[in-house]
């Protein structure tokens, strides 16, 4: 017989011990569930590019937290979709105090303050250039916007919000915003930066969802070029300068050696984004029956967590919990 002494599959053999040694786990507890927000009552429509995602009317939303608070899911990151009408070349909406989205956040907390709610801080929601800066002469200026994102955090604050989530990639957003929290008492409220945001074509169904595709150009001046990873450290070393609580990857799976690079070299938490685009991706091909799933998903959330992600944004986070009680 051939004398092999190590032999890794006795610790494959049975269920019990491939639960033992299982290194990795995902429960709700990691998960964040992005909620798309619309104008008006008892309104619900599906993203056709994402199956299974609403946009959804306050009332709604309030509904669909409670569900998910009772599956052990319990923090949410919410984004507002605003007709046309609403759009200028300031996002003066996004400081609208009385505005739908603080509104609604106000309206959550009130029933439910133990629901966690992160927000967005990037003026592409009510911008009628579809930026996430204020744009002059086709030039996306980042000193006039930071003055912007540090207002809309503001109203985000005082409306409730736990979690702050600038999304936008300017230059020293996370410094201005953390400064105007803290003139203002709001000491407490944390900032998850999107630290390592990527100009990625993973983000389409997204900008159907909230119709916020850029009118002209791209992003690719202020988000990361996919071919880039020493930058990703460059960007969490000011983040973490700057006062973040967490630091972002995103898109998530063409990026998993970047989570993996900024958990080697960071204590903060990682999170990172399982993007619009990837979420279509499997739910497309599910429909077509090519692969399963409900076990792709499974095993994207652990690979998510293995790269070294504590925090998962997820559109899958719903059907994973409700997955975990069949
Ligand atoms: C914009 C923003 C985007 C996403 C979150 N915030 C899109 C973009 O940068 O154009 C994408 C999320 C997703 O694709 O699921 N501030």
């Amino acid at each position: 017989m051939t004398k092999i002494t190590q032999r890794p599959r006795r610790n494959r053999k049975n269920v019990a011990i491939r639960n033992m040694v299982r290194e990795n786990h995902v429960t709700t507890d990691d998960l964040i569930f992005p909620l798309f927000l619309i104008d008006g009552k008892n309104k619900k429509a599906e993203v056709s590019s994402m199956p299974g995602i609403y946009r959804m009317s306050g009332d709604l939303i309030l509904k669909e937290i409670e569900s998910c608070l009772k599956l052990g899911l319990n923090t949410f990151c919410l984004f507002p979709s605003l007709s046309d009408k609403l759009k200028d070349k300031k996002a003066t909406e996004g400081l609208n105090k009385k505005g739908l989205y603080p509104a609604t956040i106000k309206e959550i907390k009130k029933y439910f303050p133990e629901a966690v709610i992160m927000t967005d801080v990037a003026m592409d929601p009510y911008s009628s250039d579809g930026h996430d800066g204020l744009v002059k002469h086709g030039e996306i200026l980042n000193d006039e916007t930071l003055d912007i994102l540090a207002k809309m955090a503001l109203v985000q604050a005082e409306a409730g919000a736990d979690i702050i989530g600038p999304s936008d990639m300017m230059d020293g957003r996370v410094g201005v915003v953390r400064e105007t929290l803290d003139d203002n008492n709001f000491t407490n409220v944390s900032i998850m930066s999107y630290t390592a945001k990527y100009a990625s074509a993973f983000y389409g169904p997204f900008r159907d969802a909230l119709d916020s595709a850029p009118k002209f150009g791209d992003k690719k001046t202020y988000q990361m070029d996919p071919a880039n990873s020493k930058e990703a450290i460059l960007e969490a070393e000011l983040d973490l300068m700057e006062g973040a609580d967490f630091l972002m990857v995103k898109p998530a799976l063409s990026y998993l050696d970047v989570i993996k690079t900024l958990n080697d070299n960071f204590t903060l938490p990682i999170a990172a984004y399982n993007v619009s685009g990837e979420y279509a991706m499997v739910k497309a091909a599910a429909q077509k029956k090519w692969i399963d799933g409900d076990k792709v998903r499974d095993e994207i959330l652990l690979s998510i967590k293995r790269a070294g992600a504590s925090v998962i944004l997820t559109y899958f986070a719903k059907e994973f919990a409700l997955s975990l009680k069949k």
